[in-house]
């Protein structure tokens, strides 16, 4: 495959390859390189072939055919750090203590334990509400963690964390110099974690699916032994890092489209009076029952997937199957820059990952462990806050967290 893909892609510099010369927002970048190059390319990045993939037929072949090859990822080297030596479930190889912590996921994750929490994560849901209610017509923060000091220090620290295994960090392209931490990363990475640790260590939910954790510990359930460094970085990685900021970037991302497009808002909130009420609050048993606020939901997915380029490593080489790229298709999707939720009207729902036109939760074996949960999560909170107030911008306004003001 590498040899193939030498043939395709911009000519790099000696030594540093193409990397003097990347655009920070990588996956528009390698999709434009992809329209002159075509959808299978090939980069020097540092001392190593990168190939990147931009079609459906491609990540197909990638995700389902060569499943097996392409199961391990690219570990950035900040992650060393947060992962307690190698313990965490979307880097670790694709080996039996993969196997071992993606079956603790599914326990943690399954509909029984899930529903078993449900009281703890609509009472956190509706104190938000309760919070912004006695805001109204004040800007806020619309994902509510401003809402306590300790919720606006946990999101600041998932932001820095999330940013710096997205930094471009020389280390990554050259393993040797890691020990060096030129650019300070690795130190402030490890600052990070440790404050979020304690933070973890005092929330009330964690706890509970804690219980879980000690009791697959203790019942012997996983063939592979589940230490406590493992129940960890379970909770901490896994639940908490990889979890909550994709979802409440999703539901931002939701809330600010609805605000530039007022009219799918009331479509939106038409939808939830005929099928809640106006004087009930939303439950997650109605997600079946709101097919048009799903499909503001599977349309952020496309335009925004979170992980706009999905990472696989095969031998000797990084693979980056280019989502954004993907999804934006004009050979698939028609108006594929616009935020257009009709599409998902008359779709077919498939997040399973077996469409390989719509990958916003992965695919495969090392597709996303969380994908019940997170959709359950950003459809209650994009309902209640639909629901409950009418929302606008406010002026002179900042883009990244949204602040809107909620109105009665
Ligand atoms: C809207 C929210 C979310 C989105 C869009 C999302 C998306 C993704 C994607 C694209 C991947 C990589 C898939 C691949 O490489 O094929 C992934 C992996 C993963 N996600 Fe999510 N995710 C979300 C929420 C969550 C939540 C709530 C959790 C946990 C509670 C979670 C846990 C994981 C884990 C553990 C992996 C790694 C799985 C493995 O390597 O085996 N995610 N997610």
């Amino acid at each position: 495959m590498s040899q193939m893909a030498e043939n395709f892609g911009p000519q790099g510099l000696l030594i540093v390859g193409n990397l003097p010369f990347l655009d920070p927002q990588l996956h528009s970048h390698f999709a434009n390189l992809a329209k002159m190059y075509g959808p299978i390319l090939s980069l020097l990045l540092g001392g190593k072939i990168s190939i990147v993939i931009s079609s459906t037929d491609m990540a197909h072949e990638l995700l389902k055919e060569n499943d097996v090859i392409f199961a391990n990822r690219d570990v950035p080297t900040v992650v060393t750090v947060m992962e307690y030596g190698g313990h965490d479930i979307v880097f670790t190889l694709y080996r039996p203590k993969w196997r071992m912590l993606k079956k603790c996921m599914r326990d943690m994750l399954g509909h029984t334990t899930f529903d078993a929490f449900y009281s703890y994560r609509k009472q956190e849901i509706r104190n938000t509400i309760k919070y912004l209610n006695d805001l109204k017509g004040s800007p806020v923060n619309v994902d509510g963690n401003e809402k306590a000091s300790i919720g606006a220090k946990f999101r600041q620290m998932l932001v820095e964390i999330t940013d710096l295994m997205g930094k471009r960090n020389i280390s990554n392209f050259f393993p040797s110099l890691y020990w060096l931490d030129l650019q300070g990363m690795k130190k402030q990475m490890k600052g990070t974690i440790v404050k979020l640790v304690r933070i973890v260590e005092f929330d009330r939910e964690s706890k509970d699916f804690l219980q879980v954790l000690l009791q697959l510990r203790t019942g012997g359930a996983t063939k592979t032994p589940l230490t406590m460094n493992h129940i960890k970085v379970l909770l901490v990685v896994c639940m908490v890092v990889g979890g909550t900021d994709k979802t409440s970037t999703m539901v931002e991302f939701a809330m600010a489209k609805m605000m530039y497009k007022p009219q799918v808002m009331i479509k939106a909130q038409q939808e939830l009076d005929t099928v809640i009420g106006r004087d009930s609050l939303a439950e997650e048993s109605y997600k079946g029952k709101l097919p048009y606020l799903k499909a503001i939901m599977k349309e952020v997915l496309w335009l925004h997937p979170v992980l706009p380029l999905m990472n696989r490593v095969p031998k000797g080489a990084r693979m980056f199957v280019n989502v954004w790229a993907i999804h934006r298709d004009p050979a698939i999707w028609k108006h594929s820059m616009e935020f257009i939720l009709e599409r998902f009207l008359i779709d077919k729902e498939d997040h399973s990952g077996n469409d390989f036109s719509y990958l916003p939760f992965g695919s495969g074996r090392r597709s996303c462990a969380g994908l019940a949960m997170a959709k359950r999560i950003v459809m209650l909170s994009l309902a209640l806050l639909v629901h409950c107030f009418d929302w606008k911008l406010p002026t002179g306004r900042k883009k990244m967290p949204l602040v809107a003001v909620p109105m009665p």
